[in-house]
């Protein structure tokens, strides 16, 4: 999709180049608020992940302090990096071959740790010196049931990795981390349970580093679903990591988040009536809208997204350029959408859709373009 090259600001949605990526200003503060607060009452530090939306405001809206944040991309953080945020966890799994350019960011930033689940990227880590008067900061990721990335928590390969770095001078083990993914498997009634068995194996790992005297600073716990629900035992974590809440989308209303609570949306325009098969055509396929969503366990029925204004209407299938409107039961009213007018759709899912847009316009409370937020793309 093209940049953009002239400012939209001031622009109705109606007027704008099609398809593109709105930001409802007010409901993505107040989403970055409640994750903020809900931290605060669990008593438990918050870093969140710009995963999402991978842009500098987006990230100032989600913190308090301008500072902390976690990034899943060398881009993103090279970006806030130079931007004031000056302390970054680099969540995701670090390559030996990152580590010169790891070193780069270590050398300006006040704190980075880093995220391994691997023997070599240790033993990368203990050969290579850091910058002068730092140490590598270093959490190990654990897989507790998520099935991604990090050790499982019951093998003895993670203890073994601990073990290594304990020694070495310039590393500084801070504890651990794991991604409760597997809470987006289920329903909202099993949401608890992976949240839980996530947070027993965690502990019984940190245990197990106790024995052989090494105290977990840090012991993290992410994913937008759990983050969101508060129990007595994640007072036993110390911080919890989240991205995907700052906008939402139709998979996490499969676990309980209401669709009116979705900040963002891609407006797109009718191209075409097809009556006879009960179907009209949008200008919005795999161009503008994350195809990750039909296969969600959990979709039965969304699609790859819903109309904003009628969820009995969703996007069923997609093309390059085009995507397939049509009633999930019933009758699709094409006297409410002729050919030429813009539609919202609620996506499916939000991560993998804003990233497909070069500009995000972000809309005030009178329907109107008030900013334009560029996202760093990851590659
Ligand atoms: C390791 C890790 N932590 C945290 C997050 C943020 O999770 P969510 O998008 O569910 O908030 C992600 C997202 O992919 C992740 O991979």
């Amino acid at each position: 999709m093209a940049p953009t090259t002239t400012t939209c600001i001031g622009k109705a949605v109606s007027e704008l180049d099609t398809p593109c990526f709105l930001v409802d200003l007010e409901k993505v503060t107040k989403n970055c608020q409640s994750m903020k607060d809900s931290c605060k009452s669990l008593e438990l530090a918050f870093r969140p992940s710009t995963n999402t939306h991978r842009t500098l405001e987006g990230s100032k809206l989600q913190t308090t302090d301008q500072k902390t944040v976690m990034c899943r991309s060398l881009h993103e953080m090279d970006h806030l990096a130079s931007n004031g945020f000056d302390d970054i966890l680099y969540g995701f799994p670090l390559a030996k071959a990152n580590i010169p350019r790891i070193s780069k960011l270590a050398e300006k930033l006040t704190s980075l740790h880093l995220a391994v689940d691997n023997c070599e990227t240790v033993c990368a880590l203990k050969e290579t010196a850091p910058p002068a008067e730092k140490t590598w900061s270093v959490l190990l990721m654990v897989d507790c049931g998520a099935k991604r990335e990090g050790v499982w928590w019951d093998a003895e390969d993670g203890v073994e990795m601990v073990k290594k770095m304990k020694d070495c001078k310039h590393i500084t083990f801070k504890g651990v981390y794991a991604f409760c993914g597997n809470a987006y498997e289920g329903t909202q009634a099993d949401l608890e349970k992976a949240r839980d068995e996530t947070i027993e194996r965690l502990l019984k790992f940190v245990d197990r580093l106790t024995k052989i005297d090494v105290k977990c600073s840090t012991i993290g716990l992410g994913g937008t679903p759990v983050c969101k629900t508060s129990s007595p035992n994640m007072k036993k974590l110390t911080e919890l990591h989240s991205g995907n809440y700052i906008f939402t989308d139709l998979q996490q209303t499969t676990l309980g988040t209401k669709h009116d609570d979705i900040a963002c949306s891609v407006a797109t325009r009718v191209v075409g009536h097809y009556p006879h098969r009960k179907q009209m055509l949008v200008d919005c396929g795999e161009n503008g809208l994350s195809t990750m969503g039909n296969h969600g366990h959990n979709n039965k029925e969304m699609g790859y997204a819903l109309v904003k204004d009628d969820h009995n209407l969703r996007v069923g299938a997609v093309y390059q350029d085009l995507g397939v409107v049509e009633a999930v039961s019933g009758d699709l009213d094409f006297s409410k959408y002729p050919i030429g007018s813009v539609v919202q759709l609620l996506p499916y899912h939000s991560c993998g859709t804003s990233l497909l847009y070069k500009t995000y316009h972000v809309i005030d409370a009178d329907g109107k373009v008030s900013q334009e937020w560029n996202p760093i793309s990851t590659c």
